[in-house]
């Protein structure tokens, strides 16, 4: 017997389990009510009197070792437990971290002032709320001139008129007339006009305005810039210029690119000719100059706008312009791996 408590002793030391279910199976085979100290205290009985107090001694010794093990593990499963609460498993992977992605007006945006900048145009802003004399009398547009209607603005005040500006052609204006030519700036902004709002117009959209001013600047060098931007910008290098008329340039233009008939969607998009207008441009007319105190008789420039959605719905073949501003996440995230 003395043998047997001395193994089943140096059996309870040995024992380590990070189970709760081995924990039990060990307190019920030492401790349990037909367990192994149970039966050695009903053997007791039977040991010779001069043996008991020794025997006794070390069944005690046994009984509590086993207990004290049986505590000892268990406490050992509670804060290894709790660490568990507190940092998981420590060999998992992290936790993804979810990548917000730009809106698809200031991807655009920033394609195109990159390819601008890479030809020597800086980028210039002006205020969205705008007097009469920038957004339109300086730029050609005198009272009662009947163009005015051709934009339909948003009025904040009148006497003196205050506005939302209809384009960003008013930065034209603010940049002239703080700055000495040679002029090359590019001005992005939003811009706002009082109109229905549908698949292809919004109240709200965005423009970026252009404008070059030095001597002797030519019309041939405002096709030559547009051509570059166009092979840039969309990789097209067919474009035509369509006489139209704004009252801030003379000659004036429409910029179309030969987008080509490849696709159902190039049919559709484009109406079937392959051609797409992309933006107004022309000579800037010498009153404007004058209104922005330059000599028309020492320089010339030419400008040009155009709409960003527009450009942004052509190259992500967006079908709706209210999905720019509907902020539905699902749109947006497809621009995640565009920046
Ligand atoms: N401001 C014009 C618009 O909003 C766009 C435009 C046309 C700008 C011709 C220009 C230009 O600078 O030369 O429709």
């Amino acid at each position: 017997m003395k043998q047997k408590i001395i193994d089943y002793l140096n059996d309870i030391q040995a024992f380590s389990t990070d189970n709760s279910e081995s924990i039990e199976a060990f307190r019920i085979k030492y401790l349990g009510s037909k367990g192994i100290i149970k039966e050695l205290f009903a053997d007791f009985k039977q040991v010779e009197p001069a043996l008991k107090k020794e025997i006794g001694q070390s069944l005690n010794k046994l009984r509590n070792t086993a207990t004290d093990k049986i505590n000892e593990l268990k406490e050992n499963l509670e804060t290894v437990g709790s660490e568990k609460n507190i940092y998981g498993d420590l060999t998992r992977p992290g936790e993804q971290i979810e990548l917000g992605s730009r809106h698809p007006i200031s991807i655009v945006k920033n394609q195109i002032i990159d390819v601008f900048s890479r030809i020597g145009f800086t980028v210039s802003e002006g205020p969205e709320i705008e007097d009469d004399w920038h957004n339109f009398t300086a730029l050609n547009l005198p009272e009662y001139h009947p163009a005015r209607d051709m934009q339909d603005t948003f009025f904040i005040e009148k006497d003196p008129d205050m506005l939302l500006r209809t384009h960003t052609s008013s930065v034209q204006v603010r940049y002239m007339e703080n700055n000495k030519p040679p002029i090359r700036t590019i001005s992005p902004g939003r811009v706002f006009r009082n109109e229905d709002i549908s698949a292809r117009a919004h109240c709200i959209f965005h423009q970026i305005e252009g404008l070059y001013i030095d001597t002797d600047v030519s019309f041939a060098d405002l096709k030559q810039t547009l051509l570059y931007f166009t092979k840039e910008m969309f990789g097209k290098s067919k474009i035509r210029l369509r006489p139209s008329y704004f009252p801030f340039t003379e000659p004036s233009a429409e910029v179309d690119i030969y987008w080509g008939l490849e696709t159902e969607t190039d049919y559709r998009i484009t109406k079937g000719t392959g051609w797409l207008e992309i933006m107004g441009c022309g000579m800037v007319d010498p009153n404007v100059l004058k209104n922005a105190n330059i000599d028309p008789e020492v320089y010339t420039g030419y400008a040009f706008g155009m709409g960003i959605e527009r450009i942004a719905m052509l190259l992500y073949q967006i079908p709706d312009i209210r999905m720019f501003y509907e902020n539905d996440i699902r749109f947006l995230e497809q621009f995640k791996s565009v920046m």
